[in-house]
């Protein structure tokens, strides 16, 4: 079975294993994809970096080829946003060049692809939550050449679903809250920008979004897997602080300019989720709420 005719249900009907490539394997998303693909019965086959480079293309091809799966989840990226700033090539052969040969590659199998991308395609300006189908603009070199992947990977396969997320926090992952948690129990307060609101997004929930498109068939396009509501690093940190047992006012809000890093950030990264709503699948819930849920599992791992 192929392409846009993927549905785990028919398949198992069928008595056809649905076979899901996961590349970037060992990330901190893709750890969570993985588990939860198999939970419901998938077969997944993972690969990292030393087993399937995404800038290799004969490689690539020749593992499609002899996976022939039905759909191919890209984990993979350049995800070190400051570091972008200096090497926009280097994040640029990555983010978008490896990914529009991975879009390739991925059709000429049949395969479905699902492609991971960021809030950084917008600028933050936005006080309203940004839609899928807003028109992107990058602050920094991450978010070009992220925005670059999106285009790419629909121009070589229309058949892509983007999952746009943010704020990722995972077991699988040194992610905020685990620095965060570190630094409060080591210092016993933190200083946190307070000007920069987003949405704190569990790697599990953006894992059952995924699960959810592939298996509902959802048409080609952008969909949105963020937290609902929304908060800033502060706000996020004094909810950490409360899940290790440390009174959050030792949290001090400070602001963006008091805390510099070298690539501008958005100001008001806040997506909404209506393109997932269309399509009949549940947005992920209060970012509260969802921490209160993960807290332990990610900690556990600090
Ligand atoms: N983390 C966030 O807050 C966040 C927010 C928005 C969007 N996203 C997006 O979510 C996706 C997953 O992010 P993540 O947080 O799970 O990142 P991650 O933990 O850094 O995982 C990315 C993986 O890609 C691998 N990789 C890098 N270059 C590769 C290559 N040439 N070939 C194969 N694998 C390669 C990395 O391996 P090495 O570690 O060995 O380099 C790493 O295992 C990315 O598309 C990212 O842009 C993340």
């Amino acid at each position: 079975m192929a392409g846009s005719s993927l549905s785990f249900e028919i398949s198992s009907a069928e008595g056809v294993t649905v076979k899901v490539l996961i590349t970037g394997g060992y990330g901190m998303l893709a750890q969570d994809v993985i588990r939860e693909l198999e939970s419901r019965g998938v077969e997944v086959v993972a690969a990292d970096k030393d087993t399937l480079d995404i800038l290799d293309l004969p490689a690539l091809s020749e593992r499609l080829q002899l996976e022939k799966p039905d759909a191919l989840v890209n984990c993979a990226a350049w995800t070190a946003v400051d570091a972008a700033e200096e090497n926009e090539a280097g994040a640029f052969l990555i983010n978008a060049v490896a990914t529009q040969n991975l879009a390739r590659a991925v059709t000429k199998v049949g395969a479905r692809l699902v492609h991971i991308s960021t809030d950084y395609v917008f600028d933050g300006e936005s006080e309203t939550p940004y839609q899928a189908a807003d028109p992107v603009s990058p602050l920094g070199a991450y978010g070009r050449t992220k925005a670059a992947g999106e285009w790419a990977a629909r121009c070589e396969a229309p058949d892509t679903l983007i999952v746009r997320t943010a704020w990722l926090y995972g077991r699988g992952g040194n992610c905020f809250p685990k620095t965060l948690a570190r630094g409060l129990e080591k210092n016993g307060s933190a200083n946190v920008v307070d000007d920069q609101h987003g949405q704190p997004t569990w790697t599990g929930d953006v894992a059952r979004i995924i699960a959810d498109l592939l298996e509902t068939n959802a048409p080609a396009g952008i969909y949105h897997a963020t937290s609902s509501g929304q908060t800033t690093w502060w706000g996020f940190t004094r909810a950490i602080a409360e899940s290790i047992g440390i009174d959050p006012e030792v949290v001090k809000a400070v602001t963006s300019e008091e805390f510099v890093r070298t690539a501008p950030r958005p100001t008001h990264s806040v997506l909404g989720h209506d393109s997932l709503v269309e399509v009949g699948i549940e947005p992920i819930g209060p970012w509260d709420q969802r921490w209160q849920i993960a807290s332990e599992e990610v900690l556990a791992a600090r």
